[in-house]
């Protein structure tokens, strides 16, 4: 041996980090090209839609910042399934990109936050808070579209009817929904995020809550947005990891997921629930964690590098 560290002996590899055209700046990129070029790689942002990119280039593109995506999830998932040596997989990306994946995770077992799909009537929200427990008239109701980002067309309701009429205009638009009963915990502790970098727990963050009372749906959320270094609970890990598991089951053995962040809430009986299971484009908070998060994503896209020649 040439008592050389691994990654020096390693050959520089070219790594594509896939962005919308207005994050290309993003600390979420930046922090991982730069730690990427820690370990000798050469990282490159570019823009997912934009034709000229060469993506047989690359020995392997990441799945970043594109979170302009949701207007556009066809031409997205057909982008994923013609880039060679994507992570996560055009597969795992097809998933995951509708919010009824939440139905997997709870088949296989794993506490969700309730959910009600495609409301038309209060009826229906009526038989879920009967489920639940509740009084439909002190429940607040959450709606928003299967698929967005961002909390985007995303209410916060303190009347059913509001709930049921804003379920409605969604689904006119054409647009899938959802209908939970707002988690009460939000507003205290905020939510847990679970962020998983190559299969390991590498940190937890928390994030404040981001939809206020009787609100509807407000365009622009951003400004309340905090994120702080947290802990995760056994129990919060343990449901994690559950996520985690109905993932595989669904997507079938095999399943490498270089990235992974697992959103939990506390439910009414104070055992957690996942909120979002994001395996797509997660903001992994890089910036927030502190350095260690993107060197270990760096080095987590490195090991990635010796399986994707068999992908
Ligand atoms: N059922 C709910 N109870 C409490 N807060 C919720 C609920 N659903 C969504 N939220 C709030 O709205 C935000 C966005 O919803 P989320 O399901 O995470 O979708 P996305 O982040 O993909 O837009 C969450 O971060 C949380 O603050
Ligand atoms: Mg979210």
């Amino acid at each position: 041996m040439d008592g050389l560290p691994t990654d020096e002996r390693k050959p520089v590899a070219l790594i594509a980090l896939a962005s919308s055209a207005d994050l290309h700046d993003h600390p979420e990129v930046k922090l991982l090209a730069e730690a990427l070029a820690g370990l000798g790689h050469e990282a490159s942002v570019e823009t997912w839609d934009d034709e000229s990119v060469d993506w047989h280039r690359y020995a392997l593109t990441v799945v970043r910042t594109t979170w302009d995506y949701t207007a556009r999830r066809d031409e997205f998932l057909a982008w994923a399934r013609a880039v060679p040596r994507l992570r996560n997989r055009a597969d795992v990306l097809a998933w995951n990109t509708d919010k009824t994946y939440l139905r997997d995770l709870d088949q296989y077992e794993c506490p969700v936050v309730p959910t009600a799909w495609d409301v038309d009537d209060s009826a229906t929200v009526e038989a879920l808070a009967d489920h639940l427990g509740v009084s439909v008239d002190e429940q607040e109701w959450v709606v928003k579209p299967t698929i967005s980002a961002g909390s985007r067309d995303t209410g916060r309701w303190s009347s059913i009817d509001d709930a049921v009429a804003h379920s409605r205009e969604l689904l006119a638009a054409g647009r899938p929904t959802m209908l939970q009963p707002y988690v009460e915990a939000v507003d205290a502790e905020g939510e847990t995020a679970l962020l998983y970098v190559g299969g390991t727990l590498s940190h937890t963050m928390n994030k404040s809550p981001l939809l206020a009372p009787g609100e509807g749906v407000p365009a622009e959320r951003e400004a309340r947005k905090r994120i702080t270094t947290s802990a995760a609970s056994p129990t919060q890990t343990k449901v994690a990891e559950k996520a985690l598991r109905a993932a595989r089951k669904t997507l079938g053995g095999g399943l490498d997921l270089l990235y992974a962040r697992v959103d939990v809430v506390t439910g009414p009986d104070g055992s957690p629930q996942v909120l979002e299971l994001e395996l797509t484009e997660p903001s992994m908070f890089v910036a927030e964690a502190g350095p260690e998060a993107a060197e270990r994503l760096a080095g987590a896209i490195s090991t990635a590098l010796t399986s994707v020649g068999r992908a």
